[in-house]
C-alpha cells in the first residue's frame, strides 16, 4: 500500500517574480486556499498520509501553514472564524509532516532524489503543487494509486496540450493499452513542436518506484543543466515499465500567471457562482 508522498517545493518560482521573491509560490492562494494545501488534499484523498516535502530556503511559510497557530486559534476561538481553519486543521490531524533540504536547485529529478531520505524503499506519489488538479469523481493521485495497484510500476499523468506548447512540458511516446492509459516506449524534455514526438505531455502528479532513486543517482544533469526526472522515467521504461495515464479532470499550471487566473477563475465559479 502507498502511504507517503513526496512535494518538491523547492524552485524559486522565477515566472512568478516579483511574488514569489519572498514568498512561496506553493503559498500563493485560489481563493482563500493556498496551492500546496490543495495538493496535501488530493494526495490525503488518495490514501497517502505521509507527507515529505523537499523544501529549499524561504520556503518556512509552509512548515507554518501545516501547524497549529495557537495565538491566531486563541484569537477567533468561539467565532464564526473558527470554521475557516477546519479544512487545515483536518490536514494536520490526519496527515504527518517531514521535510528535509535541497541545498541546490539541480532540478527536479534532484529534488526527489532529495526526498529518498524520508520515504525510504517503497513505492510514493509526488505531487507539484503548482499544477492544481481537479478529478473527475476521484482525484487525479487518487486515480493514479489505483492504476498503480493494477499495474505494479511507475504511473505518470499525462494531458493533451497544443503543439506550440511542446518545449514547457517532458513528451511521451506510449503503445496504447486502452483508451487513457499508454506504456511508455520514449519521452522527451521539452522538445521544440517541430521536434516533439507527440503532444502527450507530463504534468505534476507521479507515482514512483523506489528503483527510481537508484537511477536518479546515475543520471547526468541533462535539459538545462538539471537533473531531470524525464531521464530517469526513460531508463526505468527501458529495464521494466512506466505507464502514462490520461486523466479525468482537469489541470491549471498555477506556476504561470495565466494559467492561475484561468484556476482562479474556474474555482470561483465553482464556489460562488453556482446559485446565480
Ligand atoms: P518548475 O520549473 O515548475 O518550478 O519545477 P520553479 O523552478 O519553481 O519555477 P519557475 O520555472 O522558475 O517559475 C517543477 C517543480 O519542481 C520543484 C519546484 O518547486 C516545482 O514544484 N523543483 C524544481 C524543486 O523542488 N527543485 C528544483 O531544483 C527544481
Amino acid at each position: 500500500m502507498i502511504t507517503k508522498c513526496l512535494f518538491p517545493v523547492a524552485g524559486y518560482g522565477t515566472r512568478f517574480l516579483p511574488a514569489t521573491k519572498a514568498m512561496p509560490k506553493e503559498i500563493l492562494p485560489i481563493l482563500n486556499k493556498p496551492l500546496v494545501q490543495y495538493g496535501v488534499e488530493e494526495a490525503l484523498a488518495a490514501g497517502l498520509t505521509n507527507i515529505g516535502f523537499v523544501t529549499g530556503r524561504g520556503k518556512r511559510a509552509i512548515e507554518d501553514h501545516f501547524d497549529v497557530s495557537y495565538e491566531l486559534e486563541h484569537q477567533i476561538a468561539g467565532t464564526g472564524k473558527e470554521k475557516a481553519l477546519e479544512g487545515i486543521r483536518e490536514l494536520i490531524e490526519r496527515c504527518t509532516f517531514s521535510y528535509t533540504r535541497q541545498i541546490e536547485m539541480k532540478g527536479l529529478g534532484h529534488a526527489i532524489l532529495t526526498g529518498r531520505t524520508v520515504i525510504g524503499d517503497e513505492p510514493f506519489g509526488v505531487v507539484l503543487a503548482d499544477d492544481l488538479c481537479f478529478g473527475e469523481g476521484e482525484g487525479v493521485l487518487g486515480q493514479m494509486v489505483r492504476l498503480f495497484n493494477q499495474f505494479r510500476c511507475s504511473v505518470i499523468a499525462i494531458e493533451e496540450v497544443p503543439r506550440d506548447q511542446t518545449h514547457n512540458y517532458g513528451v511521451i511516446v506510449g503503445e496504447a493499452i486502452s483508451d487513457n492509459i499508454f506504456r511508455v516506449t520514449d519521452m522527451v524534455e521539452k522538445p521544440a513542436p517541430q521536434d516533439a514526438p507527440s503532444n502527450l505531455a507530463i504534468i505534476g502528479r507521479y507515482v514512483l518506484t523506489p528503483d527510481i532513486f537508484e537511477i536518479l543517482e546515475q543520471t547526468e544533469p541533462g535539459k538545462n543543466g538539471e537533473v531531470q526526472i524525464t531521464d530517469a522515467l526513460l531508463q526505468q521504461s527501458k529495464s521494466g515499465c512506466v505507464i502514462a495515464y490520461k486523466f479525468k479532470g482537469r489541470r491549471f499550471d498555477c506556476g504561470s500567471v495565466a494559467g492561475y487566473v484561468a484556476a482562479t477563475n474556474f474555482c470561483y465559479e465553482q464556489k460562488y457562482l453556482k446559485d446565480d
